[in-house]
Formats: C-alpha cells, sequence, structure tokens
C-alpha cells in the first residue's frame, strides 16, 4: 500500500473512492465536506435531513456517484462530537476505514485528514494515524489486501510539508507496530529465538544500530544462571539479542534500555499449564516483540538519545533436564534464586537481562513483559499496568502512553510486599503467592535494576485482543510499540 500527499481539490481526482468526514449533529458541513456536497448535487446534506448520516463516532456512509464527479464513490466518515474529539477517535475511524474500503475490494482512494482542518488538531500529527492490519501468513486463501493507493489531499498547499513529515514518521511508527502485531501472532514453530535473531537482523541491516547476540555460551560465561535455568527444558537454544542504536555517542549516559520477555513458547515447564488456551502462550514474546520492532522505527526516526533493547528468549518447556520446583539457580549479579514455580519464568529471564543492562550502564530501564495473569484480574483488558522506582520516568512512560492512544496505570510498589517473595533457602523467591501476583512479579525484576531509573509494564491482558475494533485488530494488538517509541522521542528532545 503506497501513501502519498498531495496539494488539490478531492472532487477531481480519478479514485475508487473519497473520503470526507462530518462531526455530530452538524447539518451544514464545510471544508471539504462542503464542496463535496455541491459537487454531487447536495445528497450529503439530503441524507443529513433524513437522518441517514448522523455523523456519530465510527458511522460509514457509502455513497455511489454514478459519473457525476470523477470519483467513483464517496465515503462519509462519522466522527462524533466536536468536544470529544482527539487523537484516538482519528485512529480509530483510520482503521474502520481501511478496513471497510478494502472489503469493498476498492484499490485507490484519496482522503481529507481527519481532523486536520476543522478538527482543529495538527495536520502532521493527524497524518500519523493511517493504517491496517492483517495477519494470513498461514492461511491457504490469504485475506487480499486491495488498497493499492492511498492519497491524503490538502487544499492549503503550505500545509503539504508539515503533513509529509508527519506521514513518514506516521508509516516508521506503524510498519513497526505492524513488525510487532506479526511476530506475536506468529506460531510459536515460526518465531523461535533463533527467528527473533534474524529479525533483529535485518532490522539492523543498513542501519547504524549495532547488533549483539549471545548464545548459551556466552551466557554462561556471564553467569546468567535464572534464564539458563528456564532455558534447560527446551531443545531450542536460547538467545539474548542486543541492539545499540547511539543517537547520542558523545554522552553516553543520555540513554534508555527497553527490555523484552521472549519466552517464545510458555508451556509452565514441570509447573505445567492447562492445556485449554496453552496455544495463546505462543504471544509469551511480545515483550521481546515491542523492543525489537520499537527498535525499527528508532533508526529509520534518528533521535538523539542512545537507545538499547534487550530481548531475553528462550522457550519454556518441560523435559528430562528441564528445571525443577525448588530448584536454586544464580543470577548474573549473584543472587540465589529458589524457582517454586517453573511457570513464573518471566521474572527469572528478565532478572538476568536487567542485571547485563545494569552492567552496559543504562540509566534508564523500561521492561515490558507478558508476565503475569493477575494484571487481568486487575485492569481488565483495557489497560497495561506500570510498576516503577521512578515517579518521574514513571510519570513520562503514562504520558508516552496517552500520547500513543494506549492506557497506563501504575501500580504500587511498596517495601511491604518484598516479604511475599522471600525465600527460606535462597535470597529471593520466584513467586510471592495469591497476594498481589503483578506487584510481586514486577518488584521481584525491580530488585535487579538497583537504583536505576526502572519500570515495568505488564502488557500480559493488553498485548493481545479477542475482537477488532479501530486499529486494533483481533489477535496481536503491538502494545506498547507506540508508547515505547513516543517515550524515546520525548525523552530525546530533554
Ligand atoms: N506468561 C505467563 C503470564 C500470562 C498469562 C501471559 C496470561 C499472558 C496471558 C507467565 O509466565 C505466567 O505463567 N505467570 C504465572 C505466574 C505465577 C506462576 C506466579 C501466572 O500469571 O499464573
Ligand atoms: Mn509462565
Ligand atoms: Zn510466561
Amino acid at each position: 500500500m503506497k501513501l502519498q500527499v498531495k496539494a488539490g481539490d478531492i472532487t477531481e481526482q480519478e479514485v475508487d473512492a473519497i473520503v470526507v468526514n462530518l462531526f455530530e449533529g452538524v447539518s451544514q458541513p464545510d471544508g471539504a465536506t462542503k464542496s463535496v456536497n455541491t459537487a454531487i448535487k447536495d445528497t450529503i446534506t439530503s441524507l443529513i435531513e433524513t437522518g441517514e448520516i448522523r455523523g456519530k463516532a465510527g458511522e460509514l456512509t457509502l455513497i455511489h456517484t454514478q459519473n457525476s464527479i470523477k470519483p467513483k464513490r464517496v465515503l462519509v466518515a462519522g466522527l462524533g462530537p466536536k468536544d470529544k474529539f482527539n487523537q484516538d477517535s482519528i485512529r480509530s475511524i483510520s482503521g474502520a476505514i481501511v478496513r471497510f474500503l478494502n472489503a469493498k475490494k476498492i484499490k485507490t482512494y484519496s482522503t481529507v485528514l481527519h481532523g486536520g482542518g476543522e478538527g482543529g488538531i495538527k495536520t502532521a500529527v493527524a497524518a500519523r494515524s493511517v493504517g491496517a492490519y492483517k495477519f494470513s501468513e498461514h492461511k491457504s486463501k490469504k485475506q487480499k489486501q486491495y488498497i493499492e493507493q492511498v492519497t491524503v489531499l490538502e487544499m492549503d498547499n503550505s500545509k503539504v510539508n508539515d503533513i509529509k513529515r508527519g506521514l513518514d514518521e506516521g508509516v516508521s511508527i506503524a510498519s513497526s507496530v505492524s513488525l510487532a502485531r506479526d511476530m506475536v501472532n506468529q506460531p510459536a514453530n515460526y518465531m523461535t529465538p533463533s527467528d527473533l535473531v534474524d529479525i533483529a537482523t535485518d532490522i539492523c541491516d543498513g542501519t547504524n544500530v549495532e547488533l549483539e547476540v549471545f548464545d548459551e555460551n556466552r551466557m554462561q560465561q556471564l553467569k546468567m544462571g535464572a534464564l539458563l535455568g528456564v532455558a534447560k527444558g527446551s531443545v531450542v537454544p536460547p538467545k539474548m539479542i542486543i541492539m545499540k542504536y547511539l543517537g547520542d555517542a558523545k554522552n553516553p549516559d543520555n540513554n534508555i534500555g527497553l527490555i523484552g520477555k521472549g519466552i517464545t513458547f510458555d508451556s509452565g515447564g514441570i509447573s505445567i499449564k492447562p492445556s485449554g488456551g496453552m496455544a495463546a502462550m505462543k504471544g509469551d514474546m511480545a515483550g521481546a516483540a515491542s523492543v525489537i520492532s520499537a527498535m525499527k522505527a528508532i533508526a529509520e526516526l534518528k533521535p538523539k538519545i542512545n537507545v538499547i533493547a534487550i530481548a531475553a528468549a528462550t522457550e519454556n518447556m518441560p523435559g528430562g533436564n528441564a528445571q525443577k520446583p525448588g530448584d536454586v539457580v544464580v543470577a548474573m549479579d549473584g543472587t540465589t534464586i529458589e524457582v517454586d514455580n517453573t511457570d513464573a519464568e518471566g521474572r527469572l529471564v528478565l532478572s538476568d537481562a536487567v542485571s547485563y543492562g545494569v552492567e552496559l550502564g543504562l540509566k534508564r530501564i523500561v521492561d515490558v513483559a507478558t508476565l503475569t495473569g493477575a494484571i487481568e484480574i486487575a485492569l481488565g483488558k483495557v489497560t497495561t499496568g506500570a510498576f516503577s522506582n521512578n515517579p518521574e520516568l514513571v510519570r513520562q512512560v503514562i504520558d508516552a502512553g496517552t500520547q500513543a492512544g494506549e492506557k497506563i496505570w501504575e501500580l504500587p510498589t511498596f517495601d511491604e510486599y518484598r516479604e511475599l517473595y522471600k525465600s527460606d533457602v535462597a535470597d529471593l523467591k520466584n513467586v510471592g503467592g495469591r497476594q498481589a501476583g503483578s506487584i510481586t512479579g514486577a518488584m521481584f525484576i525491580g530488585e535487579f535494576a538497583k537504583d536505576i531509573a526502572w519500570v515495568h509494564l505488564d502488557i500480559a491482558s493488553t498485548s493481545t485482543s479477542p475482537k477488532t475494533s479501530g486499529l486494533i485488530t483481533r489477535g496481536a494488538t503491538g502494545i506498547p510499540v507506540r508508547t515505547l517509541i513516543y517515550l524515546v522521542l520525548a525523552l530525546s528532545k530533554g
């Protein structure tokens, strides 16, 4: 699908469809909607009069123009009430439009920027929100992408360059999000730790992002006993993937680490999960997918900050050599851990990834993980949980989430909770019991961040969705890739 920006009159385009919009309650539209309405002999205003078009958010009305103008169809998109209109509305309606037109097998369409004119939102930002997605790689009959060409039309020539810049940024961000979605939707037999390495290699190829991959031997040398303990049950080799983008090489301390949980399949290990729903655990590498794909946009957008992504990748499987409940492992920083439940493996692999990040000299760490089922009980599928030792960084992460249209809410990390994951036989144990499951999981990881500013995002409930709506597609959502990119961009601006 090609995207372009042009100055011109929307009624003069040789395309299958043009898209205009309407706020709720407006009976006399202005701007592009007005000129299109005039060109098609007041069809839009008559449909408003009869109540067929109301401008409700997400309402889509297709009008065939019967050769009265060059475009074959006019799609009127409802934007909802003007006072509730924001970037989320733009994302939502853009997703709905692309899906709608694709279902009608439309190949080319031109659109005004929703909110670019009278929506009152900066044109460049509005342009960012165009996109569509479908995962059908393993379908014999592929879901076809019919749309070949989308043109954003702007009457005001002086705004075109601004829109182009916004669109380029939007395309970078959107393709990072799509990549993360593909990775998470991919079955575990197609998305092993080595497959993650291949994707990271592709991203780094031809850019200045430096790639380093640790194999089992290297991890042994570095004494990453917690990660290696999880990997023991599986026959596929674990990998630690490190991607370094140096956007401010002269100031090495101007940095942030994005660390992702990359369990390419979580069977639970010897503490095996029930079989019903286990297939969903192919998505237990969503954290790794997020940090790896965020690097793609970061490499393209070139912010002035050093960003290091670390993905800790392995399967969690039962097997003759698998670690057992009660085993004690020694993490990279020397902490001894009693593995009370082999299904609490995320915090084990992340402890070593975070320790490695600390050794690299990271000044800020954001770890991203499908860590606990309990986060869905606390926050449902609407909101990602945040946990932190640093009020400023967590505020910046939540703000980036707001900008990205990804909801994040902070939960506490009070010292009192530490009691819950103390072990009788080792320094820590990897489960904290029934209470505060998401908090103890998060705080366990936080122990390894020491006093470095750290935020943990638990995306166990938000990284996948049971339904399609707006920019969200059934299956992987790509959360929190947009948040991570906006965070890095915001931090790079100081
Ligand atoms: N990967 C799971 C968490 C998860 C659950 C992700 C549902 C996505 C959807 C994690 O490794 C896990 O098994 N957590 C356990 C922790 C428990 C053993 C302390 C859980 O949440 O039950
Ligand atoms: Mn698990
Ligand atoms: Zn897991």
